[in-house]
């Protein structure tokens, strides 16, 4: 029984931890802070944001409600469940993906969100410049990017215009 429990605690730090070695730890935005950004980003139906690291799926669920498309990467296994089953009623409207979101594709979002950490900012610079569509704004909690011109920013919500 004590190993089960040892085992099964293992597990759970493993799959919060090896995420460390790509990106942010599990963090969530605070609630008050995503309708702030939302409606700073001005999403309008039918627009695609991409999450980059979805966590539970919160925000995907959010941009759904509002009316917008939502496409999720999550590399914990565990948030990737989560987000996944909260995410199932919506149906076509939102996707949610396990995978590494460094090695995806961004070129199809209206809309890219993150709540990254300081050290990642100039790499998710370098990957919007490579692949957004003109036009494509980016919506960064906390961390900026760095020599970038700020669109509108707000209570540590920053976006951008690339
Ligand atoms: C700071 S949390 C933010 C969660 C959510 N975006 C929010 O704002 O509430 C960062 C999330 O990104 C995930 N993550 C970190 N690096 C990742 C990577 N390279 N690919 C996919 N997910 C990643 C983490 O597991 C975590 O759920």
């Amino acid at each position: 029984m004590a190993a089960s429990i040892f085992l099964l605690l293992f597990v759970i730090v493993m799959c919060f931890g090896f995420v460390l070695l790509f990106g942010a730890p599990y963090l969530p935005t605070h609630k008050k802070q995503i309708a702030l950004g939302l409606k700073m980003a001005a999403l309008r139906k039918d627009e695609v944001v991409y999450e980059l690291g979805c966590g539970d799926g919160y925000i995907l669920r959010e941009i759904a409600r509002r009316g917008g498309r939502a496409v999720g990467y999550e590399l914990n296994p565990i948030l990737f469940i989560v987000a996944w089953l909260s995410c199932l009623k919506y149906g076509g409207r939102i996707k949610v993906r396990y995978g590494n979101f460094w090695n995806v594709n961004i070129a199809e979002a209206d809309i890219v969100y993150v709540f990254l950490l300081e050290k990642f900012m100039k790499r998710l610079d370098q990957k919007m410049l490579a692949e957004a569509q003109k036009g494509t704004r980016l919506l960064s909690y906390t961390f900026k990017i760095p020599g970038k011109k700020i669109i509108a920013e707000a209570e540590g919500m920053y976006l951008y215009q690339y």
